[in-house]
């Protein structure tokens, strides 16, 4: 499904794939993504000429919330995953889709990743959300209902996540910010676009389907961190 890159050396097509999924989603993201994510975009200067050198962009997010960029060959099984973020590291897919599965890729990507991830760890607030949210799927038992619904709130802000920004839903999970079919989906007038509820979010299924049934919306983006004080009260109770 997708092709071998190393960002020093990739081929002209992999450049041609950032290339353009770059310049559609700035566009379709204008005056869409929560101010966090422009502000990170600016401070990584990412560009739509070339992809970025990881070991660059991972000492810029150290400088800004301690946070490293773990390069990776494929996506990690949930455990290991949540392994990295507990140490502040977040892994990258140095592989990016080709041409030919340009609108949609199944399994995150390098660009999935640098694009969609990397500017919101910039982010101190979903910096030390995402750290938090690692160092407790890790205390808890392998296979526990607990975990599943850490999981399910991992993915249903970090990868899926609106925050209501001036009176308007703005997104800022990867998911979305990384893929053109999600965002016309998500800002349809009939998808369900629901207020943030902590307990409701632990008890929603996360599922395979090609774009989400529903989607949460923070009312305030510091209620983002606000919700772990209530975490551990309610996990495995939801
Ligand atoms: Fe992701």
């Amino acid at each position: 499904m997708f092709t071998k890159l190393n960002p020093a050396t990739a081929h002209s097509q992999d450049q041609l794939v950032w290339k353009v999924l770059f310049d559609r989603q700035t566009a379709l993201l204008h005056r869409r993504a929560a101010p966090a994510f422009a502000q990170g975009l600016a401070k990584l200067g990412l560009r739509r000429e070339a992809i970025p050198d990881i070991a660059e962009l991972s000492a810029t997010v150290f400088e800004h919330t301690g946070w490293t960029l773990a390069p990776v060959g494929r996506p990690f099984e949930p455990g290991a995953f949540f392994e990295l973020l507990a140490e502040r590291r977040f892994p990258i897919v140095t592989r990016i889709r080709p041409m030919h599965a340009f609108d949609f890729s199944p399994q995150p990507d390098l660009f999935h990743d640098l694009f969609g991830h990397v500017p919101m760890l910039l982010d101190e607030g979903l910096a030390d959300f995402l750290h938090m949210l690692g160092q407790a799927y890790c205390a808890q038992p392998v296979g526990s209902p607990a975990r599943e619904q850490l999981w399910a709130l991992y993915f249903f802000t970090a990868e899926f996540g609106l925050v209501q920004h001036e009176g308007q839903p703005r997104l800022y999970g990867a998911g979305l910010l990384s893929s053109a079919g999600e965002i016309h989906h998500c800002v349809n007038e009939n998808t369900p676009r629901v207020v943030f509820d902590l307990a409701t979010v632990l008890r929603t299924p996360v599922t395979g389907e090609r774009y989400q049934q529903q989607y949460f919306v923070l009312p305030a983006w510091e209620q983002l961190t606000e919700c772990v004080a209530e975490l551990a009260g309610l996990l495995a109770m939801a």
